[in-house]
Order: structure tokens, then sequence, then C-alpha cells
């Protein structure tokens, strides 16, 4: 009890906000279908409690949010008539847990597509299946990590673009190889390194493992400042780590957070199974 406690602050701290009394599997009312939007507006992580989703009222939940994506490179597209629900497991492909598949993007910092000219602006995860105990989703804010650097940073960085590349955060994670096809598929695109939030008008911090070095500067001075600029915003003051609950559904706004999951437990044993799904968002500015 004292530790949910501490962790509700510490979601709280991070900008996000626990939500028990909306039940997410029924048509939202006007009224409440605003109520949320306007939280989202205001706080990029919403944890929603005690939700039962089937896949479909997953999918009518996330278009109130805007465009559904559908296309998951190197993802396994697991519904047909809901396709764009997905399922994020450490399930082999005989449904066993394993901890040595060859998807590893997730356990590292990252906001999600930030390889694609037009990245993802929301993503949502669905707890189905939890291991007893660990594996969690850190998120980091990086629009409170922004406004905390000294001004001679913000200077340094303004106008600076990052770029972000699909092949190259695959090495980094230790991923299977991007294949020639995925790699024309998804060539390498640049962002602000701190972009602007369309809602609030804020800055955030805009780069994690999908980045890879920053345009018109030296490879490893690059590299150097974006490793900085990460290690400042996930440091503890903005980090907030989910612990799942059977029912959870936890939505967060890409634009200004990193997240990424902890392998904090017997990932050989214990299955755990997320249903996901992701909203388009605009060209980063
Ligand atoms: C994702 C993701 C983290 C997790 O679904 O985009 O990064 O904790 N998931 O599974
Ligand atoms: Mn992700």
């Amino acid at each position: 009890m004292a530790e949910d406690a501490g962790s509700m602050q510490r979601l709280a701290a991070v900008g996000g906000v626990e939500i028990t009394d909306i039940d997410l599997s029924q048509d939202l009312t006007p009224a409440v279908k605003r109520h949320i939007l306007n939280l989202f507006a205001a706080h990029p992580i919403l944890v929603f409690r005690n939700q039962n989703l089937n896949n479909e009222q997953q999918y009518h939940f996330t278009l109130n949010f805007g465009e559904i994506e559908d296309q998951h490179v190197g993802r396994h597209q697991d519904s047909i008539k809901y396709g764009a629900v997905h399922t994020v497991s450490n399930l082999d492909e005989d449904g066993n847990p394993s901890g040595a598949l060859p998807e590893r993007g997730n356990y590292f910092w990252h906001s999600d597509k930030s390889y694609h000219d037009i990245p993802s602006l929301l993503t949502m995860l669905y707890a189905v299946q939890l291991p007893p105990t660990g594996g969690p989703t850190q998120f980091a804010n990086t629009e409170r990590a922004y406004a905390a650097l000294p001004e001679t940073t913000k200077r340094r960085i303004d106008g600076l673009r990052a770029v972000h590349s699909w092949e190259s955060s695959r090495t980094k994670s230790g991923s299977a190889p991007a294949t020639e096809a995925q790699i024309r598929e998804r060539p390498p695109v640049d962002h602000p390194v701190a972009r602007v939030h369309p809602v609030r008008g804020t800055k955030a911090l805009y780069m994690g493992n999908h980045a890879s070095h920053i345009v018109g500067m030296k490879l490893e001075e690059g590299q150097a400042l974006l490793a900085e600029l990460e290690a400042h915003a996930t440091s503890e003051p903005f980090v907030y780590a989910h612990k799942w609950t059977q029912g959870d559904l936890v939505l967060w706004d890409n634009r200004c957070l990193l997240h990424r999951a902890l392998t904090n437990y017997d990932m050989d044993q214990h299955a755990r199974v997320l249903h996901r799904t992701v909203v388009r968002g605009t060209v980063p500015a």
C-alpha cells in the first residue's frame, strides 16, 4: 500500500495522472471524452485502472485520439479485423516465454517511431498477462528535462537536428539487423533535438536510441551530445516506473516522453503480454 502511494506520487511528479473511475469498454459520452482529451492535453501519461477490453474496444477507444497506425515494421500483426491492435510480449513463435527474442529496441530509451518523418503521437498498452514481479515500463519527461537545462545548453541545441535511424537503432540495441528491404522502407530522417509540443507550445528534448547523430556535427561530437542529453532526461527527477497491474491501460505522449521496458524478471519463465495501439502524430517542429 505504502509503495502504491509512493508510486502514484512519482507519477504525479513526472506529470502523469491516474484514472480509476472510467470504464473504457463503453462508448464514451461526449463529456467523458472531452474530459479524457483535456487530461491528455495537460498530462503526458494517463494510467487507467481496472479495465477489461477486447481488441475491438481498445481499437475504438484509441480512435478518440486520432488516426490509428496499422503499419509496424518488424512487428507481428495478430488479429485480422482489428490488426492495428497488436501484441508486445516476450513470447516466442511457439508462445513460450523467452528472454532471447531478436527484437530488443523496447529495452532502450526511445520515443515510438521517431525514425519516421511522421512519428507516433501516442501509444497505449493494455496489460493482459504479467510476470509475478518486475517488468515495469519507465517513462522520462523530456519536456521537464528541457526546462531544467542550463540556458547555455538550451542555446547550444537551439536549431540542431538529430538523425533518427531504424538501422542504427537496431544495431545499438543488439536486435536482429535491419534487412535491405527494411532499410529501403525506413531511410533515416532528421528531427529537431528540442521539439515544440503542438498543444502546449513548450519545448521537449526529442532523441533516444533511434537518434544516431546530429546533422552538421562530427559524428562522435553529436553522439556525445545526444548521450549527455539522454542521461540528463532519464535521470531520477524526470522518471516514473509504471509497475503493471492486470487491467491497467497506460497511454503516453511520445512528443515529450522517452520510455523503455525493464527486463528485471525471469523472462524465460514468465509471460508478459500487453496489447498495443498507436496513434499517428505530426511532423516534429
Ligand atoms: C512500446 C514499448 C515498452 C514495454 O510498446 O512501444 O516500448 O514496457 N513498450 O513493453
Ligand atoms: Mn516503444
